[in-house]
């Protein structure tokens, strides 16, 4: 034997040591690979097929509910007082039970979390607060099984401040990531470039000693702006919308979109009159939101999407509704379902505000899109509520809200009337916004606490301590309890819900207002072919008496079919000559009968 051989046999071991640490070193990275790589069993671009519609023309979303989930506070699983992933996909059955079609989930992406989530550092991960890639797809794998999609919140308008891209940005000025984001010099020393304000307070420029120039943040200073001008920016967005769709999501809600572009030339914008809550003037954002160029971006996101079937949301404040039509795109070749705000800006039962915002929005050409609720907004339970009726208000809403023609997108804890807990002093608020507006901006931890699941401690949230604290109406505002209760207003959301998806006249219908003249009583028919509902909404604390005369509509019977009511003791028809409604009360009744085609 040489003594290269004995050499070999005698290092033996110590060579299978190093082989075996080289080929667990390769297991390793394959591994590492294969966890933030797509799993290969989802149908990849190439083999998607073209949405199916229905009879009615209707894509799948147009028939679905859709779901706000804050994953900080929906569900805890580890007990570590944040809601996460597993907890998620352990309230499948509760979400489709209820009658949910899609949920979509704020952002749960790596972050610092300055603004919980909407300040992305990775867009291509989880945050370890939230879980892993793997519970996401377990979470995917718990959704599908259920038939519920999965939505992500794509924020596209800035990153975190400590993204890698802007690491390397504000490195130098001649670094690789340099133009990915709004630089530029001073007016004059100690100036900012111009009066732009962030809409979370102060300026909306923030100064760089290290390079001597300013970004501008149209949010927190932690979440500079991209910019959309630099076709790379483009390119690596695009890229990140692929990546998550071949890993099995069916679309996303795009964070403040318009906001995407800012005038080149940097107009000073229009002051208007007044303070806001951070003491800064009031002003008009004319060159810095709802720029043109934001649709070319929409046009090119809406390509990517549709290779895949997916469907994009937007995050579309916007001044007038005829804005807001711009963002479906010339035959639709923008935005899905941008969002329309009409009942955020509605903080009253004004059956008359009502009509008019729902006829605007029905009036165009796009399919509307209704929110009442959302992670920035006081609930509609407070907004809407008089402090003695909220329960039979909170459903009133639902009522009005879910048998629009349009796609309804739902807040967690909605239907279970989850009101807002604000803070109740400045030292208490974790918003940023709360901290610096206080008190005129309270911030917006009272819409965000966890959700009411049963009226153990914590709300059965969590066995930790919640990161926000829960009111204390949880004791009978809560999944359990008002799972026990027939006239709850969980009861209603899920009756309504199953009412939603089965009746032609709700899905497909068109919305038809009726007594257009009544102050205190909402009522309108949703016709669709042979088949006609009709919806009556009291929207005051008296008794109130209606009558109808629909033969101008085609519609001859004189009675309703009770379909859904909030009465006690449903009457299986109700006269339309003469209806009587109790305060605050919701009827829904058939009149198909006798509709001709
Ligand atoms: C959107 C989000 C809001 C967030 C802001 C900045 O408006 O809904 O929660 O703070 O964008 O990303």
């Amino acid at each position: 034997m040489s003594r290269f051989y004995e050499d070999s046999i005698r290092r033996l071991p110590q060579r299978l040591g190093f082989l075996f640490l080289f080929f667990l070193a390769i297991w390793l990275q394959l591994f590492a690979a294969a966890q933030s790589r797509p799993p290969a069993a989802k149908p990849s671009a190439a083999e998607s097929k073209p949405q199916p519609v229905d009879a009615a023309g209707h894509q799948w979303w147009q028939n679905a509910v859709f779901y706000e989930i804050y994953p900080r506070s929906f569900a805890d699983s580890n007990n570590d007082g944040y809601g996460d992933l597993n907890g998620i996909a352990s309230k499948m059955d509760y979400l489709k039970k209820l009658g949910v079609d899609a949920i979509w989930m704020t952002p749960c992406f790596p972050s610092p979390q300055v603004d919980f989530g909407y300040d992305v550092s990775n867009y291509e991960d989880i945050d370890s607060v939230y879980g892993s890639l793997s519970d996401f797809d377990n979470m995917q794998v718990a959704a599908q099984q259920h038939g519920v999609r999965i939505f992500l919140d794509f924020v596209i308008n800035h990153t975190s401040d400590q993204h890698q891209w802007f690491i390397d940005s504000r490195s130098s000025r001649t670094s690789k990531h340099r133009d990915w984001y709004i630089w530029r010099d001073g007016k004059a020393p100690k100036q900012p470039p111009n009066n732009w304000q962030s809409v979370f307070g102060g300026p909306a420029w923030q100064f760089d000693p290290k390079t001597g120039q300013y970004y501008y943040h149209l949010f927190y200073p932690q979440q500079p702006d991209l910019n959309w001008r630099n076709p790379a920016v483009k390119d690596a967005m695009f890229d990140v919308t692929r990546w998550w769709y071949e890993r099995g999501v069916a679309g996303f809600r795009l964070d403040a979109v318009g906001a995407l572009f800012e005038d080149p030339n940097l107009h000073d914008n229009p002051i208007l009159p007044g303070k806001n809550a951070y003491g800064d003037p009031n002003m008009k954002n004319e060159y810095n939101e709802n720029l043109p160029e934001v649709h070319t971006v929409l046009q090119g996101l809406r390509k990517v999407a549709d290779r895949y079937n997916a469907v994009l949301i937007g995050e579309t404040w916007t001044g007038s509704v005829d804005q807001l039509q711009q963002f479906y795109g010339h035959n639709g070749n923008e935005l899905q379902m941008p969002m329309n705000f009409v009942f955020m800006g509605i903080n009253k039962l004004s059956p008359d505000e009502f009509r008019k915002g729902i006829a605007a929005a029905d009036a165009g050409a796009g399919w509307p899109v209704y929110v009442i609720n959302n992670h920035d907004r006081t609930r509609s339970y407070d907004r809407y509520g008089d402090g003695k009726h909220n329960d039979a208000i909170a459903k009133v809403m639902a009522g009005l809200f879910l048998t629009l023609r349009g796609t309804p997108i739902m807040y967690y804890g909605e239907e279970i009337g989850m009101q807002n807990n604000d803070p109740k002093s400045r030292s208490e608020v974790k918003d940023p916004i709360g901290r610096l507006g206080w008190p005129r901006e309270k911030g917006r931890d009272g819409e965000r606490t966890p959700m009411q699941w049963n009226d153990t401690a914590n709300a059965g949230f969590t066995k930790g301590t919640p990161w926000l604290p829960i009111p204390a109406s949880y004791k009978t505002h809560n999944v359990a309890t008002e799972q026990k209760d027939p006239n709850s207003i969980l009861m209603f959301y899920q009756h309504l819900l199953a009412l939603r998806h089965s009746n032609p006249a709700l899905l497909d219908g068109d919305y038809i207002p009726l007594n257009e003249s009544d102050p205190k009583v909402m009522s309108y028919l949703r016709k669709y072919k042979n088949n006609a509902v009709l919806i009556v909404l009291n929207m005051s604390p008296e008794e109130r008496k209606v009558n109808f005369d629909l033969a101008s509509e085609g519609v001859t019977t004189k009675e309703a079919k009770t379909l859904l009511t909030t009465e006690p003791g449903m009457d299986a028809s109700r006269s339309l000559q003469a209806m009587t409604l109790q305060p605050f009360s919701v009827y829904i009744g058939d009149v198909s009968g006798d509709v001709p085609h």
